[in-house]
């Protein structure tokens, strides 16, 4: 089967998340790194990506000249990476998905709601693939988690606990740091710091797996470091539309805490935890029964779980892996549209720009009801109220 090929806009040498969508996009072969407009520096750019093998005229200085290339291509790139600061993702999306192409946004993948809705009608309405990078939903065990509740395991969801909380700018003497003090920044951050960055991260995995979107919420948020105009921590009460109520913490001032996304479902039969810095066991708690360890890789799993685990039982798998979970979503998406046939409903997991929509709702809702002593506000965005 021939490879599909694959851009990316962003990701640049020393970025942070460029290095594991080159990982999970190459894992299981289905992607060629074809192109790239890899850094804001046009010359830095084009060298880097000619040093990671892109042909000297696919690695391009900026993303209008990449989109102008390779829209004129007729073996243009299949799928478009945006990996770019926030700012940027709205334009640069919306730009190649009108071009034809599918894209996979960095999250969040907007800056307001307004351009989050934009981006689901052009979705929708090019038929064009817009997937959002919550790359954690694509863990083994988080399919697996998701499985479980679908098929009743835990009867109906009561409770669902999710966290996504470090300490990586606790440091008070820190903050004034230029690579620290723009994302408590408004002017270049928007409404919101560390629920913007991290916990839209845990409350998507909550609503993925339970299968319930959120409706309505109330947030404390705080500066503890009190230069800071933007939280640094969040904690926000929330009720889904399936009737589950959720506990959602993010904080960055959380010493000791390192990457610290966790999530738990508490159901009417059953209990069940997970945590991103040890993916590889998932804790199961059946009502009057005995705790269980659930190993990733082991038999016996849900098909989501069997399809997304890729060496044996014992053997760690991390977060690139999870990301490549998200590349093979996507890619069997895009070949199921060339071969004109039904896409594998194991695949059809990825996340959507309806997901990057609702985030975004979620985001200016935290900032509302924070400003206004937790008041109860909507979470959901114009379009789907
Ligand atoms: P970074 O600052 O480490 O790297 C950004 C890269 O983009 C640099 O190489 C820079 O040169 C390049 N760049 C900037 N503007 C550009 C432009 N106009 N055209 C082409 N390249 C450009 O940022 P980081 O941490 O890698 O974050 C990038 C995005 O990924 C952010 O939106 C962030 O929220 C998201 N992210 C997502 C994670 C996830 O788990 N899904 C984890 C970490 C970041």
């Amino acid at each position: 089967m021939a490879k599909l090929k694959w851009g990316m806009i962003g990701g640049g040498e020393g970025s942070q998340i460029g290095p594991a969508h080159r990982l999970g996009a190459g894992l299981d072969g289905a992607f060629e790194f074809a192109a790239g407009a890899l850094d804001h520096r046009a010359e830095q750019g084009r060298a880097y990506g000619q040093r990671l093998g892109l042909d000297a005229d696919r690695a391009y200085g900026d993303w209008r000249e990449m989109l102008a290339g390779e829209a004129a291509r007729d073996d243009r790139v299949d799928l478009v990476t945006v990996a770019t600061p926030n700012a940027t993702h709205f334009e640069i999306t919306k730009a190649f998905l009108e071009a034809g192409f599918h894209v996979l946004c960095e999250k969040p993948m907007t800056m307001t709601v307004a351009e989050g809705e934009e981006i689901v009608r052009l979705s929708e309405s090019s038929g064009r693939i817009c997937a959002v990078n919550y790359g954690y939903s694509g863990y083994s065990l988080v399919r697996h988690m998701k499985a479980m509740v679908a098929r009743g395991d835990l009867g109906g969801v009561r409770l669902v606990k999710a966290e996504f909380a470090h300490g990586h700018h606790a440091d008070a003497a820190d903050a004034d740091n230029p690579r620290v003090r723009w994302r408590y920044d408004p002017a270049q951050a928007g409404v919101s710091a560390q629920f913007a960055d991290c916990g839209i991260h845990a409350l998507h995995m909550a609503s993925f797996v339970i299968g319930q979107e959120a409706t309505r919420l109330s947030a404390d948020t705080v500066s503890c470091i009190a230069s800071r105009v933007l939280e640094d921590d969040a904690m926000v009460n929330l009720r889904f539309d399936g009737g589950a109520v959720g506990r959602l913490w993010t904080s960055s001032v959380a010493l000791g805490r390192q990457h610290g996304l966790t999530l738990q479902v508490f159901g009417e039969k059953g209990g069940l935890r997970w945590s991103q810095e040890h993916p590889n066991q998932l804790y199961w708690m059946p009502l009057n029964g005995r705790l269980e360890v659930i190993e990733r890789g082991a038999g016996g799993l849900s098909p989501e779980a069997d399809r997304t685990s890729r060496v044996t039982v014992g053997h760690a798998e991390g977060m690139p892996l999870a990301f490549a979970n998200i590349y093979a979503d996507l890619a069997e998406a895009i070949r199921a549209e060339k071969e004109d046939r039904a896409m594998d409903p194991a695949a059809d997991l990825y996340p959507r720009a309806s997901d990057g929509l609702r985030s975004m709702a979620a985001v200016f809702a935290v900032a509302e009801s924070g400003k206004s002593d937790g008041a109860w506000v909507d979470a959901r965005p114009p379009m789907y109220r």
